[in-house]
């Protein structure tokens, strides 16, 4: 029998599998054994495939074949990539500046393992998507944690950057809307953090949109390279088709950078998965292509569910969570129940304690803000049917009240 130590390689034990996943794994055991779990850990939008990519997908079956694709994309997807970033962002880019891979996780994953050797330092904020340290780690590189707390609505200031870069510095990875936040930086704010990146011409930016269309009341979304286009020859700007329509498991996501930067994710791509899937492409194509109205309603109903879940935890005496502006998710601080013990007589020692108690003595999930680099919190998403939303809160109000 294969000793599994001795088979893995080092590697491996350089980042952790996804908290996220594993919360919802845990979900699906306790509900197999007939638990009734009220889940607020969904990452990911609840609403239908959008009809037009489901017709180009129809149009695709009745073509009878379904090949390879080339490894950055058809070009009938950088097309409408192209058409996408002209008509949200007043941005042209060349079709060999744009690439497709499976995911904007795959995006994210082939451009930092295309660039990032042993002592180079990758700048993330915290509280932070958790792929992020992991990625850097798997690639060699070094994290670096920039924490940026609740009272400054979890966002990084111009000084905070500018402290953090040093001339190890390769990437800085910006995310607006940002998860588990849903922190959401204003053009001022970027400009803030793009005049410190002008001053520092070493560093290269990735930047993450996948939250693009998920801003709530009102807010305009900005994309870094609108705001300070001189930073574009070092950005590769990330976005993918999950968030905002809804089409997490068709797994296509897209970037845009400087050609040879982009040809070196392909290449990174083309010795693992290859081409995205064909079938993913063509419908990932309809939806950008197609518009936009019914997106903005379903971020209305989104906002609508964000609210619904924020008034019902900040009523929780001992909960402090700020209203989102994007994204998701509720990011709730739970510090005021760290120190107390269950009625089973548990002592809650951080956000992880809280939150198994929770899923175990009170029937609902959520996720601990250890995962996301910053205790003690946990983030609620408020994608979940609305009475599981109010069924939810009344499960952690309860399980807070019985803390003693
Ligand atoms: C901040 C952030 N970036 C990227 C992704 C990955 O999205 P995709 O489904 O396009 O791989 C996620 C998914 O949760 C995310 O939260």
């Amino acid at each position: 029998m294969t000793d599994i130590d001795t088979l893995l390689a080092p590697r491996m034990h350089r980042f952790k599998p996804s908290p996220s996943q594993l919360a919802t794994a845990r979900v699906r055991e306790l509900t197999a054994q007939g638990r009734d779990i009220v889940k607020l850990t969904a990452g990911e939008p609840d609403f239908p495939t959008p009809e037009v990519a489901k017709a180009a997908v129809m149009e695709l079956m009745e073509s009878g074949t379904v090949g390879y694709t080339p490894i950055n994309g058809t070009e009938a997807l950088r097309k409408a990539i192209q058409h996408k970033f002209k008509r949200d962002s007043g941005l042209d880019f060349a079709l060999n500046e744009i690439t497709v891979g499976s995911g904007t996780k795959q995006i994210l994953f082939n451009a930092l393992m295309a660039t990032v050797s042993e002592g180079d330092e990758v700048i993330v904020s915290a509280p932070y998507w958790t792929s992020y340290p992991d990625m850097v780690q798997l690639a060699g590189g070094t994290p670096v944690i920039v924490r940026c707390e609740q009272n400054r609505s979890f966002k990084m200031s111009g000084e905070m950057l500018k402290e953090a870069i040093t001339d190890k510095t390769k990437w800085f990875i910006f995310a607006s809307p940002t998860n588990p936040t849903g922190a959401t930086y204003t053009r001022e704010q970027i400009r803030e953090l793009a005049d410190v990146l002008l001053e520092h011409p070493n560093v290269y930016i990735l930047c993450d949109d996948v939250y693009e269309h998920l801003v709530f009341d009102g807010r305009s979304f900005a994309t870094l390279i609108e705001v300070e286009p001189r930073l574009r020859e070092r950005t590769i700007t990330c976005n993918g088709v999950s968030k905002a329509y809804s089409m997490t498991g068709w797994r296509v996501g897209f970037a845009a950078g400087p050609a040879p930067l982009i040809a070196a994710l392909s290449k990174m791509q083309s010795q693992s998965t290859a081409g995205s899937s064909a079938v993913g492409q063509a419908a990932a194509a309809a939806a950008l292509l197609g518009p936009l109205d019914y997106v903005k309603e379903r971020t209305k109903d989104l906002q609508d569910r964000r609210d619904m879940l924020y008034d019902a935890l900040n009523a929780i005496p001992g909960l402090r969570c700020d209203r989102p502006e994007g994204a998701m998710y509720l990011f709730c601080s739970c510090a005021a129940f760290i120190g107390k013990t269950t009625p089973a007589g548990k002592l809650i020692n951080n956000d992880e304690d809280f939150v198994h108690y929770l899923i175990d003595e009170g029937d609902v999930a959520v996720v601990q803000g250890s995962a996301y680099g910053m205790s003690p919190y946990f983030r609620a998403s408020f994608v979940a049917p609305r009475e599981d939303i109010v069924k939810g809160a009344e499960r952690i109000h309860a399980a807070c009240a019985n803390l003693v």
